[in-house]
């Protein structure tokens, strides 16, 4: 059985103030709440201080992304060791705005997954087509590149902290989200991909979370799907209630 995992990406939103105020007002909409994983994810500036304020909650911390070195002449750049130090579990990496809009390639990113496991910490590891690709028939290709080149020599121990987010990106932020349908079935193909690539063990235990314009008024229709084990959240995680009501429906 695998465990909901219910992320959300803040993006580069939020002072400090205004991250601690968000998660203080989280902690009391989903206290108690252990049938779901919990993560939220500051821009780096609000890291510490936020890190502080969830101290013994039941919310997890992630950052937004790594670098592939842990000290030296990397100017503008943060090791996955600084993130462990400030609190955080988790990273994101590839996300389709790195991807997209910072140009980061599927052999850079993999370097930086192995480089942010290595260090400890756990990653959620983005994948998705852009409206073109999927209008071009694409989908599959461009996830089986991302998933072959992204996540190439994990080991079956690795996988443990890694979860998959499928993101398609003409969802993202757009209020146009995947039905449920063509969400299960690009879930159902990327763990089909993974079960390929790194075996059924792997591929029965990985979690994939869905991410696009969820809410909570779409999340449990999602959640419902076999394949579909969580969500990465961002416009909606913004804001406690919205965030909240979104763990409630898929808890
Ligand atoms: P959205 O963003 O929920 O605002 O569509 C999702 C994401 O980019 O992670």
């Amino acid at each position: 059985m695998r465990k909901t995992i219910i992320a959300g990406n803040w993006k580069m939103n939020k002072l400090v103030a205004e991250s601690v105020a968000t998660v203080e007002a989280l902690k009391p909409l989903v206290a108690g709440v252990d049938t779901v994983e919990i993560v939220v994810c500051p821009v780096f500036t609000s890291l510490y201080a936020t890190g502080q304020a969830l101290a013994g909650s039941n919310i997890q911390m992630g950052a937004q992304n790594s670098y592939v070195k842990a000290e030296g002449a990397y100017t503008g750049e943060i090791a996955p060791q600084m993130l462990l130090d400030v609190g955080c579990q988790w990273t994101i990496l590839g996300h389709s705005e790195r991807r997209h809009i910072l140009g980061e390639t599927d052999a850079f990113l993999n370097e930086k997954l192995h480089f942010a496991l290595n260090a400890g910490l756990k990653v959620m590891f983005c994948i998705g087509e852009l409206l073109e690709e999927r209008e071009g028939g694409q989908m599959e290709a461009v996830l089986t590149r991302q998933i072959t080149e992204g996540t190439k020599g994990l080991t079956e121990a690795q996988w443990e902290q890694v979860v998959i987010a499928y993101e398609p990106v003409w969802a993202i932020g757009t209020g146009k989200t995947a039905s449920p349908e063509q969400a299960e079935e690009a879930h159902a193909f990327t763990r089909g991909l993974v079960c390929n690539l790194f075996g059924a063990a792997v591929a029965d235990a990985v979690r994939i979370q869905y991410g696009g314009s969820v809410k909570g008024e779409n999340a449990a229709e999602l959640i419902a799907k076999p394949n579909v084990d969580g969500f990465l959240v961002g416009g909606a995680a913004l804001k406690a209630d919205s965030f909240a009501a979104i763990v409630r429906a898929a808890a």
